[in-house]
């Protein structure tokens, strides 16, 4: 299994650091379909155009083959801040270690950055979601965590965090409340839920579909908490969306497939760009 030391992580953090000349505060993990959001990002001087390197010229970086995710990091200015936005990543489906789908986050955090901003496409299990909602996550259940497939497994590295690290409050309720009030301004109809994280890739049965509704999950998806629990061990403040891209079917009637996942986050990208422009500068 690939793990890293955190030499490996410094040494790509001093890589990237070589390239750009702005410190990020902010990182953002674009799902499927939201990698538009990048486009938005600027240089770091008016008129300039953002850095952007591509995750195959970074030491240890992880390379998704997942159609939809571009693979690079767009650094520059949104909402006014220094950001560092990762256009893709990768799942643990497609046979990387919970080592390699979180790489990122902790060389974000060697290079400053101490909010983390997720974003996933999921599926609805909440029967009042539709295609195109998003969602902000309120709250998680690492499934796949609490079936022994934690990021967190293996050895401690103090430099990041603790050993037990605390999940009481995983994501960020103050900043929940302020996407919630730009939502109402910008008249976006911004649900509010329970993510569950599976490993996939297959979607759902509709006997899970029932367990997991018996369990209060409003949203399911194959990422993004590995991502949350690894910034949550070294202290960043984390604010999550998922946009709702099909709905989970508990009686078999519905099938689900990638294509239908694509074309929802076409029309969610733009509701949670105008939510995190709105929010950003107060991050
Ligand atoms: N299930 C799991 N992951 C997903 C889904 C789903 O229905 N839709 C988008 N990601």
């Amino acid at each position: 299994m690939r793990t890293y030391s955190f030499a490996e992580y410094q040494d790509a953090a001093n890589e990237i650091k070589s390239k750009i000349s702005i410190t990020p505060e902010i990182g953002l993990v674009l799902g499927s379909g939201l990698g538009p959001l990048a486009d938005e990002v600027e240089g770091a001087k008016p008129g300039e155009a953002p850095v952007v390197i591509k995750y195959r010229d970074i030491s240890g970086w992880p390379v998704s083959t997942v159609f939809g995710h571009k693979g690079q990091l767009v650094i520059g200015k949104l909402g006014g801040r220094n950001v560092i936005v990762q256009q893709g990543r990768t799942h643990f489906y497609e046979g990387y270690s919970l080592h390699e789908v979180t790489f990122a986050v902790r060389v974000m955090k060697i290079l400053g950055v101490k909010t983390l901003v997720v974003t996933n496409a999921a599926g609805g299990v909440n029967v009042f979601f539709h295609p195109g909602d998003v969602m902000l996550i309120t709250d998680h259940i690492a499934l796949a965590g609490m079936a022994g497939n934690n990021p967190l497994c293996g050895p401690n590295m103090e430099e990041f965090g603790t050993r037990f690290p605390d999940m009481s409050q995983a994501y960020d309720r103050e900043y929940g409340r302020m996407a919630k009030a730009a939502a109402v301004k910008h008249n976006i109809d911004l649900k509010e839920g329970i993510y569950v994280w599976l490993s996939g890739p297959s979607f759902e049965t509709p006997a899970e579909v029932r367990m997991l509704r018996s369990w209060g999950v409003d949203a399911v998806g194959m990422s993004t908490v590995p991502e949350v629990i690894i910034a949550r061990h070294c202290g960043m403040r984390v604010l999550g969306f998922s946009g709702i891209t099909n709905k989970n079917s508990d009686n078999g009637e519905v099938q689900t497939n990638h294509e239908e996942v694509m074309e929802a986050a076409k029309t969610i990208g733009p509701k949670i760009i105008t939510i995190l422009k709105e929010i950003l500068p107060n991050l």
